[in-house]
């Protein structure tokens, strides 16, 4: 047991590694209706917005998590009106370039995914700026779904396996559920353990379909500006004392 003192300094310093999710998929949901309550405008939300994902990903970096993947926009937001949509590009961008130097002092790789089209030219030149530079880092690994849809991601994969089995590379009775992963926008990542979801919907909203099969679920009725560092840490908490028994039976251990 973790002395007084060492838990106020360590706040997770009584779950074990071996407990902890080594990926943690956030459905930051919220900001809008952050903002109504407050009377201001819902672009306001999502500038708020942006200091939670600061904070969350400097602490999924002290953490040492191996990877954090962020919904920013799903393949759906497009229905937003012009105005929302821009300001979300311009935040964007402003992040990319803003936090570039905080994410290679924190270690930190960026990766996107999701569909290119409909992101404005110069967002996608600094998307793809902070990526480069930040291949090389070796700590905790952001995924950014931006333009991001799951059933979209399916179909881009089934494409690309149907398109393999024309060329004959790619053998139909072979095809497995590596095969699957393999070719959707999150080859090489680990599963989500963790699915976190802010401003309390019970609902999925398209988000990475495949991958969340066996993702143990946390909804907090807290809208994204809200997330603290706290929550965070109760998610994970949460997480740590789950049974997660892939349709097994508890070992009881
Ligand atoms: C999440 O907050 C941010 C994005 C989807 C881009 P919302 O903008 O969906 O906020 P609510 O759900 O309307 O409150
Ligand atoms: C999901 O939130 C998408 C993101 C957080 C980027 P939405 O606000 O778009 O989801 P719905 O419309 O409530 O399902
Ligand atoms: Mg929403």
């Amino acid at each position: 047991m973790p002395t007084a003192s060492a838990t106020a300094a360590e706040p997770l310093a009584d779950v074990p590694a071996q407990r902890r999710p080594r990926h943690v998929a956030i459905i930051m949901d919220g900001n809008g209706r952050w903002a109504q309550r407050r009377h201001l405008p819902r672009i306001e939300g999502h500038r708020r917005g942006v200091a939670s994902v600061r904070r969350t990903v400097e602490e999924a970096a002290r953490l040492h998590l191996d990877q954090l993947t962020l919904y920013c926009l799903s393949s759906e937001n497009w229905k937003r009106p012009q105005r929302e949509l821009d300001f979300l590009m311009h935040l964007l961008e402003q992040y990319m370039i803003e936090e570039r130097s905080t994410i290679m002092r924190q270690n930190v790789t960026v990766r996107v995914i999701g569909r290119r089209e409909g992101i404005p030219t110069a967002t996608l030149a600094e998307m793809d700026k902070t990526v480069e530079l930040s291949a090389a880092n070796t700590g905790t690994r952001l995924c950014l779904a931006i333009n991001y849809g799951g059933r979209g991601e399916l179909v881009d994969g089934v494409r690309r396996i149907a398109e393999e089995a024309r060329r004959g590379t790619l053998d139909p009775a072979a095809i497995d559920e590596q095969t699957i992963s393999d070719r959707l926008y999150t080859a090489g990542m680990p599963d989500p353990d963790l699915l976190v979801r802010t401003a309390g919907e019970m609902r999925i909203s398209n988000f990475l379909l495949w991958q969340i099969s066996y993702a143990e679920l946390w909804v907090t009725e807290k809208c994204w500006p809200e997330f603290e560092i706290a929550d965070f840490h109760q998610a994970i908490r949460d997480f740590a004392s789950r049974d997660r028994k892939f349709g097994g039976i508890n070992t009881g251990g």
